[in-house]
């Protein structure tokens, strides 16, 4: 019996749908809460440039193999190795995949309900006429307080999973066609007015001017999972979907396109914020709150802030819900597949676990903040974990697999929609993914873990 019989798939409709849902993934949480402040404690500019590199010689390569995978698996993370490669230890890579999606939506649905309390405050005023010390109280007071942050991440997993329950078609491909681009009006209007602010041009040059004394091992590391994460490599969220995305699709287009708009997305929250940060002194490496701290110190000196700040939080919430979608899509599509749950009863299963470490995570923040691993409270060391180990390490087997185990053949047939496009650029993928990506990627973990010292 083909998979086919037991579910029929969910489909992508449309082009744009496709470029939608998939760019919906990529730009979220990472774009605009995480990339400005790992860029702001990597030394900007230097950060920027490795990021970039990282992105064109690995994301993209990554991706173009993780939607060549699924497209021709037509299965989920787990499923589609054990459909290419059947009876050998391959599907092993998905199921890291899926356990880093249970890690990261454990600590992305805690900051995506940030987003939801956030809103609410902007819709309270409560912003105005508060300095940045105040702004700052406000956000530790609330993160690491126990039940109203619960709360929020509680709803939000709500949320995440109602949309689930729907498939793929009825919800991410409707909501990301209208609220990809509204969220990239408000982000231009903010860099307007960011950059105008006095003293503004400091936050500039620091992410434009890179100083590249500021490297270090670390800082490497941080830009490879900041690159995976940001662009939802290595964990199978675009195995997953490239099985929904049609035959005639051009993969290599849709990767351009969504990795092109994820980047830029990425550099216009950081023209938004570093400008910001700058003038009104804050520390450009403060961390997770920048975002939470900085922003509302903006709105409130704007003019129309009070309407901006509401649009904002709800456009980042936005952002955050078709990222998380496609997270929970991943752990749901492998226990319907391969478990037969039905839809519904795996969306509920998988939600109830991710929200079960999703309370530890909060929690971190606040009473269990004396409870660390390796140093790290929970939240941090489920980030860690994922997005620095787990995500570059499923990446390097990813294009193992298709420049090893696969081959030239498959992956050429799948990426040219089986000879009917021409593809230049083959020979060029072939390289990136048999020896550059898997090198770089081994190269920077373990120079980035310690293990060696250049
Ligand atoms: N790319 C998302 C972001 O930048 O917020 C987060 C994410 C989604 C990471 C899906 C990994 C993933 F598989």
């Amino acid at each position: 019996m083909s998979n086919s019989d037991l579910t029929p798939r969910d489909r992508f409709t449309s082009r744009f749908g496709i470029i939608a849902a998939a760019a919906g993934s990529a730009v979220g949480l990472g774009n605009i809460w995480k990339f400005p402040y790992v860029a702001g404690q990597g030394g900007g500019g230097a950060f920027l440039v490795v990021y970039v590199l990282f992105i064109a010689a690995i994301g993209l390569p990554v991706m173009l193999s993780e939607f060549s995978i699924g497209r021709r698996a037509q299965r989920n993370a787990i499923g589609s190795f054990k459909n290419l490669a059947p009876r050998t230890p391959w599907f092993l890579v998905g199921v890291m995949g899926v356990a880093a999606a249970f890690l990261i939506l454990s600590f992305y649905s805690a900051v995506a309900g940030w987003t939801l309390e956030y809103i609410i405050k902007s819709f309270s005023d409560a912003f105005a006429g508060r300095d940045e010390e105040e702004l700052n109280l406000m956000f530790s007071t609330f993160v690491s307080g126990t039940w109203r942050p619960l709360f929020w991440q509680l709803i939000f997993m709500v949320l995440t999973a109602w949309i689930v329950v729907a498939g793929i078609k009825q919800g991410i491909e409707k909501y990301t066609k209208v609220l990809m681009p509204l969220l990239i009006v408000m982000i231009l209007v903010l860099c307007v007015r960011s950059i105008t602010l006095p003293g503004g041009g400091a936050g500039l040059a620091f992410l434009f001017n890179p100083d590249f004394s500021k490297l270090t091992a670390g800082t490497l590391l941080g830009a490879l999972g900041q690159a995976f994460f940001s662009l939802s490599l290595g964990m199978g969220t675009l195995i997953t979907y490239g099985s929904y995305i049609q035959k005639n699709n051009n993969l290599s287009e849709t990767v351009i396109q969504v990795s092109v708009t994820d980047t830029l997305i990425a550099i216009l929250a950081g023209i938004a914020i570093f400008p910001a940060v700058f003038a009104f002194n804050i520390d450009p490496a403060e961390g997770p709150g920048l975002v939470f701290i900085t922003l509302p110190n903006i709105f409130q000196q704007m003019p129309g802030g009070y309407f901006f700040s509401i649009i904002f939080f709800t456009l980042l919430l936005i952002a955050a819900l078709t990222s998380s979608i496609s997270i929970l899509e991943v752990v749901v599509a492998y226990i319907v597949e391969e478990l037969h749950l039905t839809r519904k009863r795996a969306t509920i299963l998988a939600s109830v676990m991710i929200s079960v470490l999703g309370i530890f995570c909060s929690l971190s923040l606040g009473i269990l903040s004396d409870f660390r691993i390796f140093g790290l409270v929970i939240f941090d060391l489920m980030d860690f974990t994922a997005s620095n180990l787990l995500l570059p390490l499923g990446g390097l087997f990813i294009v193992l697999f298709v420049g090893w185990y696969l081959g030239a053949g498959p992956a050429r047939n799948e990426i040219s929609n089986e000879g009917a496009l021409r593809l230049g650029y083959f020979p060029l993928f072939m390289f990136l993914v048999r020896f550059i990506a898997p090198f770089a990627i081994t190269l920077v973990f373990i120079y980035g873990l310690g293990l060696i010292r250049i």
